[in-house]
């Protein structure tokens, strides 16, 4: 069975958009969550698969709106990928790749489509690629990932949106990073792979998806040391070959069901967690007053009802995730005092105040921070999910606030949270599409 492709506008049911959610806020939430493989590393993983003229297969993929984009690239290429919904998981063929130009549509849909950037170039010795551009967190240039490629010898030209490269061979180079960013790490990891003799990416991002990559990449037959640091090494190969990998699990989903037993009063367990992806998540919880205890791979986390106020500073890896911060900004607008939040990853992630003020939040930006008065209660409002993690504060927000909360375009949240609906009913929580 072939992908079916992304609906970028919401879900279809029977012909109508279901691009809504409500929640009629108030209840503890209770019971059992199991945390799907994470979105950002199942991107990147199936973009490089087009490095390998073989067959890769993935298991227990979660079926996300991303995931599909990033698949119907890949097939636009010439790759077939297959999906099974019996065990969730996708077989990827890069044998017969008869384009290096993803179509524009699909890489202005999602930014990560600029992933298979390093792949095509390096196999194939060109590419050309619509500039990914801003989205609603930020400009988000890629002048890290060009200045890789070029320092590996590729001739890089920039024209009417598109960005064209193009060389014999890429040659393994010493890059420094001016910030460890994910995408651009990742981007020069797979591009190094193939490349003839040894690159060095310096202030490398350190995320455990980039180790998630490069296991999946040295289980191909690459050779990269150092992923997990600020220096990564790797060492061009000839060719590669098959491989089975499992996605580590996602800690964003993880840190999101963490928030909502907290902001609900609430008692769940949450399944499938490498304690060490989330420390940031787990200090602060307990900062805030809320209990956590530590299990093999799952984490209970409850609240007798008080949350305190903490201050919250998002950094790369192994700090505070800025993919986390809407989410705590939503705990921490039910706080009993102020508390500071601060962005320093992306220049404009801030858009959810404007609707959690809706709900009764009061959250004023000031610059790069949010000064956030908890108010101890929210009510339920009409609001909008501006893009994903947003999308996700607003559900805790409206899990937590007294009557109805209407969310729209829920699609954004779709992108990276599987089966959000039906995990958060699970537990307890009255929330359904509309
Ligand atoms: N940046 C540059 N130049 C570049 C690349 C990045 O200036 O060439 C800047 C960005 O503008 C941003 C900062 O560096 O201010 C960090 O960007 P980074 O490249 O690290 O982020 P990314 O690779 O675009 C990934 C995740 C994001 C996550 C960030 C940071 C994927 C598909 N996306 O984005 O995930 O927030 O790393 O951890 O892996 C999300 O899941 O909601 C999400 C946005």
């Amino acid at each position: 069975m072939g992908f079916q492709s992304a609906d970028p506008e919401g879900i279809l049911v029977g012909g109508v958009l279901m691009d809504k959610i409500i929640i009629n806020g108030g209840h503890r939430l209770c019971g059992k969550v199991r945390v799907s493989a994470a979105k950002n590393s199942v991107l990147p993983i199936i973009a490089a698969s087009l490095l390998c003229p073989k067959q890769s297969l993935l298991e227990d993929i979660p079926f996300l709106n991303d995931v599909y984009v990033i698949c119907d690239v890949l097939t636009s290429l010439g790759a077939k990928t297959v999906l099974s919904a019996e065990d969730n998981s996708i077989m990827i063929n890069c044998e017969n790749i008869e384009s290096v130009e993803p179509p524009l549509d699909l890489v202005t849909r999602m930014r990560a489509s600029f992933y298979v950037m390093g792949p095509l170039l390096s196999r194939f010795g060109k590419v050309k690629i619509s500039q990914p551009g801003g989205c609603n967190i930020g400009t988000r240039p890629i002048d890290l990932h060009l200045k890789g490629f070029s320092a590996m010898g590729a001739e890089i030209s920039l024209d009417h949106g598109f960005v064209e490269a193009s060389c014999k061979k890429l040659k393994g180079a010493k890059i420094y990073l001016d910030f460890p960013s994910v995408g651009a790490t990742e981007n020069i990891m797979m591009a190094a792979v193939l490349a003839e003799g040894e690159t060095i990416i310096q202030n490398a991002a350190e995320e455990p998806e980039i180790v998630d990559l490069s296991t999946f990449l040295n289980k191909m037959g690459a050779n990269i040391t150092g992923a997990g640091t600020d220096k990564i090494r790797i060492e061009g190969v000839k060719d590669l070959k098959s491989t089975v990998h499992q996605v580590i699990p996602d800690r964003i989903e993880a840190g999101t069901y963490m928030v909502a037993a907290a902001i609900t009063n609430g008692d769940i367990i949450i399944e499938n967690v490498i304690m060490e992806h989330i420390r940031p998540v787990i200090a602060k919880l307990q900062e805030a007053g809320i209990k956590v205890i530590e299990g093999n791979n799952r984490i209970r986390v409850y609240s007798d009802g008080i949350i305190k106020p903490v201050d919250i500073k998002t950094l790369p890896y192994p700090g505070f995730p800025t993919d986390m911060q809407a989410q705590f900004m939503a705990l921490m607008s039910r706080a009993n005092g102020t508390s500071i939040i601060t962005e320093t990853v992306f220049e404009n992630r801030f858009m959810h105040i404007t609707e959690l003020n809706r709900m009764g939040a009061n959250i004023k930006a000031e610059g790069r921070s949010a000064v956030v008065e908890g108010t101890g209660r929210l009510t339920g409002a009409k609001v909008r999910a501006t893009d994903l993690r947003a999308g996700a504060a607003l559900v805790l927000a409206g899990l937590a606030a007294e009557g109805e909360t209407e969310i729209q375009e829920i699609h954004h949240l779709d992108r990276g949270y599987y089966n959000i609906v039906e995990k958060l009913k699970s537990v307890g929580g009255d929330i359904a599409r509309g």
